[in-house]
């Protein structure tokens, strides 16, 4: 009997997501170590069983007409989903998985990073030596931030990753942590102390906001003009999830006209972003590559999971851990 047929779209996936593939499916995986050109996805998945992508692909319905009514499942090497067409999946009867939980502790750590280092302005403390702006051996207020302790912090989408977020901010002796989320009470943040708030109460109270929310129609730049003239002057807004969660035209603004002190992002649009975006010219913000998950260990076990899911639906059994049908 032949075997069920997929397509990887990158060969730089972790081996190990290949071997698992290869044990028991013909695997195609495209030839180069980038973003798989439209050409090529459509032509790849053309007559496969499964395709394995990763959130640099946009898998719409002409990716699944071309694939074909075999198409049983998509798996992505992303807990983002927002890259797939997820009711055109659902009305084709297509599986759908992501990989949550493996990159939980990756991410949540950058994230507490990045409140620390826009807070206590630590890249324009290391970039002050470079560029011979030391000058006093010690100053009473030169390169004076906000740390953690005694704060309140405002995490904006309370799923595993925000509440990885929130443990590992208790330990700083922080104030208070506030939450906004569509669904609530989620019992788990409120068990460790959380409290749920509406969203413009959480801007006006937070001395540090957190976008820890999945990119959707609800939450799609949320984070605007209206929302930043809400929060303190003081505010540091830090973003892991999806650029498309902020207007950054506003945020942009924003940061110039002292609307609010700093921002992190390790997600933005477009990306990558071009090293002479008006963002880079800012010096209150830290810009990141798309890093939060980049770890060797929680790669391989993304490219694992997103594999096991695909073997588990070909074996005519449940995904592993299926993304949310609407
Ligand atoms: C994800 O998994 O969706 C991250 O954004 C990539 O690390």
């Amino acid at each position: 009997m032949s075997k069920p047929k997929v397509f990887v779209t990158r060969p730089d996936v972790p081996q190990a997501g290949i071997d698992l593939l290869k044990e028991k499916c013909d695997v195609e995986i495209y030839d180069q170590p980038m973003p798989i050109p439209r050409d090529a996805l459509i032509k790849g998945v053309q007559g496969k069983d499964a395709l394995y992508c990763l959130l640099t692909d946009k898998i719409d319905k002409d990716v699944m007409d071309a694939a074909g009514p075999q198409l049983k499942v998509i798996a992505t090497m992303s807990v983002g989903f927002d890259h797939i067409d997820i009711n055109e999946c659902k009305a084709r009867n297509i599986a759908v998985s992501n990989t949550p939980d493996v990159s939980t502790d990756s991410v949540a750590e950058l994230t507490v990073t990045l409140l620390l280092v826009c807070g206590r302005r630590i890249m324009d403390s290391a970039n002050a030596i470079k560029n011979g702006e030391w000058i006093y051996s010690w100053s009473p207020l030169w390169l004076c931030g906000r740390g953690l302790t005694n704060s309140t912090i405002g995490i904006v989408g309370m799923g595993r990753i925000g509440q990885a977020v929130m443990k590992r901010l208790l330990p700083f002796g922080v104030k208070k942590v506030l939450y906004y989320d569509l669904f609530h009470p989620i019992k788990p943040a409120e068990d460790m102390g959380a409290q749920y708030v509406e969203f413009e109460e959480l801007l006006k109270e937070s001395d540090f906001v957190v976008a820890m929310c999945n990119l959707s129609e609800q939450t799609k730049e949320l984070f605007n003009a209206k929302a930043f003239s809400q929060m303190k002057p003081t505010a540091v807004f830090v973003n892991t999830s999806r650029g498309g969660v902020v207007q950054q035209d506003d945020l942009y603004e924003a940061l110039k006209n002292g609307k609010i002190r700093a921002a992190g992002l390790d997600v933005m649009i477009p990306e990558p972003l071009p090293r002479d975006h008006k963002l880079t010219t800012l010096p209150n913000i830290v810009l990141l590559p798309h890093v939060g998950s980049a770890e060797e260990a929680a790669r391989i076990e993304m490219a694992t999971l997103a594999a096991k899911n695909i073997l588990s639906v070909l074996d005519g059994k449940p995904l592993v851990t299926p993304v949310p049908m609407p």
